[in-house]
């Protein structure tokens, strides 16, 4: 099987990409694939060592730390479009299963390219602000696309808001998985792996961080099914909508 391509689009700072890329990868990691992070945002290129590492290599120093590294997880920066291409085909021929990008807000030659070849564009918002900019963006920068699927990314004003960010989306396509608004997904540069940092939570119901770990848990169970969810869309299928009319009726038997 060879490598899909995932690129995150928002012509918004601040709309959710990074932090729904690195969670998409560690719930792409649980499913035992190779995976391929690329930074195609004006942070690439940083000097590691530096004293301003970018946020991805943050990322990845705290992923590392939880035993993911090469070959199972990789870092590739790219700032221009030849990189970016390159870097892409070098990873399909390596062996990778799923190349997930990250872009910048400002769409030039680089942005445009990674955009061209994904196999699924993901917009996300968490808000429905963001989500009409992406609206615009989308019309300006994609045309009609079908391969674009918008993603509620963590509203913090909780579910009224979540559901106004989805109408917001217009007649765009919407992944029906969420992710939460969680410090399991804000801290993924200081945490690294959400599953591992939802087990290093782990404790009885009695004790007080006991909410703390629930709360990593549902975010943690969010990202598994938002990684099914994107697997599906990759195969050419979309979840419908369930509308709570079973397709087998239960026939519910007179009580006396
Ligand atoms: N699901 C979420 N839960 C908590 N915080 C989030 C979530 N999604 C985004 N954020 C926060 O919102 C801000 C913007 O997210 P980020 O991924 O950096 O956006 P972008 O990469 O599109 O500029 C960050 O401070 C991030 O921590
Ligand atoms: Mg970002």
């Amino acid at each position: 099987m060879s490598m899909h391509t995932i690129t995150f689009f928002a012509n918004k700072g601040g709309s959710g990409r990074t932090v729904a890329t690195m969670a998409l990868a560690s719930g792409f990691l649980a499913q035992g694939k190779r995976v391929a992070v690329m930074d195609c945002t004006d942070l690439a290129g940083c000097n590691p060592t530096g004293p301003h590492p970018s946020t991805l290599q943050n990322w990845l120093k705290q992923m590392a730390a939880c035993k993911f590294r090469p070959p199972q997880l990789e870092l590739i920066e790219c700032q221009t479009r030849e990189e970016v291409e390159d870097s892409a085909a070098a990873a399909d021929a390596q062996g990778i299963d799923i190349l997930l990008i990250d872009t910048f807000a400002r769409i030039r030659e680089p942005q445009i390219a990674a955009l061209g070849i994904a196999d699924l564009v993901i917009a996300p918002a968490i808000s429905p602000f963001e989500a009409r900019c992406i609206l615009d963006g989308i019309d300006e920068y994609l045309g009609p696309a079908e391969d674009v699927i918008c993603l509620v990314n963590g509203c913090r004003n909780g579910a009224a808001e979540a559901a106004e960010t989805r109408c917001a989306f217009g007649h765009h396509a919407v992944f029906l998985s969420e992710l939460p608004w969680a410090e399991a997904l804000s801290d993924q540069i200081i945490n690294g792996d959400i599953a591992h940092f939802t087990s290093s939570l782990t404790c009885r119901s009695d004790k007080p961080g006991f909410a703390r770990f629930r709360e990593a848990q549902f975010a943690w169970t969010a990202v598994q099914r938002f990684a099914f969810e994107v697997e599906f869309a990759l195969n050419g299928h979309r979840l419908e909508p369930f509308d709570g009319l079973s397709a087998y009726p239960i026939k519910r038997k007179a009580v006396a």
